[in-house]
């Protein structure tokens, strides 16, 4: 095999150790539903191997369905989370050797497949970065389920960096035109692309993601009771859901004490805050006297090198990610604390853009001028709308290979479950 095929078969193997790793548990725990916002555990195994036949082995290699019968358990649009609990699934021994036997085949048709072909699903490996970075998400999503479930384990307590104080509170982004999303970086989605210059006024962003130090004096200066803070839909929510902390959070005395993979702890008030929907994030923001970052002005003070004119791949350039970087790949199970990663600063000199938490912008999730969907309408396209917003930059679940200063991600604006927070910005004052 030349570098490449060993690439992606290094990145098969390591995503799908990855997701064994999640589902050790005992049976109970993975067939249980946890939340009616996720999926019984066993639902995304098996599904990440029905959607890797699917795609490599029936579209991109012509071979013949294995169980074609099971089709329609792991089809995400014919059955919404809630439901899938009641379906026919595959135990946990019968998924196991299900994905096996499929992942077999793939190794064989990696090893067949000409890289340079013409096939668009061939070329540049595309169809195996589309179900590696597949399998990482439900991955991630699995992790949020386990958060969820309030189980012990899967804390892993890998070294982070220490946070430090100091250095601005925010970058000032001078105005002028950049290249959002990409032409060129082969295992992008279809809604990165095509790459397209944008032109902004001057903005701030915020240098570090919002604290949790900062949010609890939102919450202390009574932020969640003020609609002042809220937007009209955000003030309904509010009330509605009675939320008053971010999720996980509980008050002890005069304290914040957080629930993390099944145990309880002190809030670290140096760590961004995660745990909050998209409205929490819209007030905080009104409250701090700012707004969220639209998500062009999010990627521009992430990628964009204004001396050379082009964008990165990653905030500080094109190396991959390493531990001195950015939090990815799970290494610990929360974010690092604030400040711990100057090396994986971007141009502009904005910090931990890319791995911690993945950040709310405010706009909804739109397909960029010019859009074609590619390789299935159902990956992007029928998310667009005034429906989802999109979050940017990855969280310390989200892997290398899932991450770059273009990627996007969405999701309902009143979710709370997934590994999220946010940062600032505000237009420069003229
Ligand atoms: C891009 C994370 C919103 O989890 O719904 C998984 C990714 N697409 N299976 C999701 C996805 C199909 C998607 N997000
Ligand atoms: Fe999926």
């Amino acid at each position: 095999m030349n570098d490449s095929k060993e690439r992606i078969a290094a990145e098969l193997l390591a995503v799908r150790d990855r997701s064994l790793a999640y589902t050790e548990a005992e049976d109970d725990l993975l067939v249980r539903q946890h939340s009616p916002l996720m999926s019984p555990l066993v639902w995304d195994l098996a599904h990440v191997g029905n959607y890797e036949e699917l795609w490599v082995l029936r579209a991109a290699a012509g071979i013949e369905p294995i169980r074609p019968e099971i089709d329609d358990i792991y089809d995400a649009f014919k059955h919404p989370r809630k439901d899938r609990p009641t379906l026919p699934l595959l135990s946990p021994v019968e998924a196991r050797r299900y994905i096996e036997g499929v992942r077999g085949r793939v190794l064989d048709v990696l090893d067949a497949i000409d890289l340079e072909g013409a096939d668009p699903l061939h070329r540049d490996g595309f169809v195996f970065g589309l179900v590696i970075q597949h399998e990482h998400q439900h991955d991630e999503t699995m992790l949020a389920t386990l958060q969820l479930s309030g189980q012990p384990g899967l804390v892993r307590e890998g070294d982070l960096p220490q946070g430090r104080g100091g250095g601005p509170e925010e970058v000032y982004v001078p105005a002028g035109s950049f290249m959002m999303g990409t032409a060129t970086l082969p295992w992008a989605y279809d809604n990165e692309r095509p790459a397209h210059q944008v032109d902004l006024p001057a903005y701030w962003i915020d240098r570090l993601p919002v604290g949790n130090r900062a949010y609890a004096a939102f919450i202390e200066e009574g932020g969640y009771d003020d609609p002042r803070w809220w937007s009209a839909e955000g003030w309904q929510w509010r009330q509605r859901s009675g939320v008053t902390a971010p999720l996980f959070w509980a008050r002890d005395g005069d304290g914040w004490w957080r629930r993390r993979f099944g145990r309880t702890e002190p809030v670290p008030m140096d760590e961004p805050v995660q745990h909050v929907s998209w409205y929490e994030a819209d007030a905080y923001a009104r409250w701090a006297g700012k707004r969220l970052p639209t998500e062009a002005e999010w990627e521009k003070a992430c990628g964009w090198d204004p001396r050379a004119r082009r964008a990165r791949r990653y905030p500080w350039g094109e190396e991959a990610p390493d531990p001195t970087r950015a939090n990815l790949g799970h290494r610990a199970a929360r974010p690092a604390p604030l400040g711990a990663y100057p090396a994986g600063a971007s141009a502009y000199g904005a910090e931990q853009m890319v791995g911690d938490v993945w950040e709310w912008t405010g706009s909804w999730f739109q397909p960029y001028p010019g859009f074609r969907a590619f390789p299935y309408k159902e990956y992007s396209e029928v998310f667009f709308g005034q429906e989802y917003r999109v979050l940017r930059g990855g969280s310390w679940a989200a892997d290398p290979a899932a991450v770059r200063t273009t990627f996007r991600n969405w999701d309902y604006p009143i979710r709370r479950q997934i590994f999220t927070g946010f940062r600032c910005a505000r237009s420069e004052l003229v």
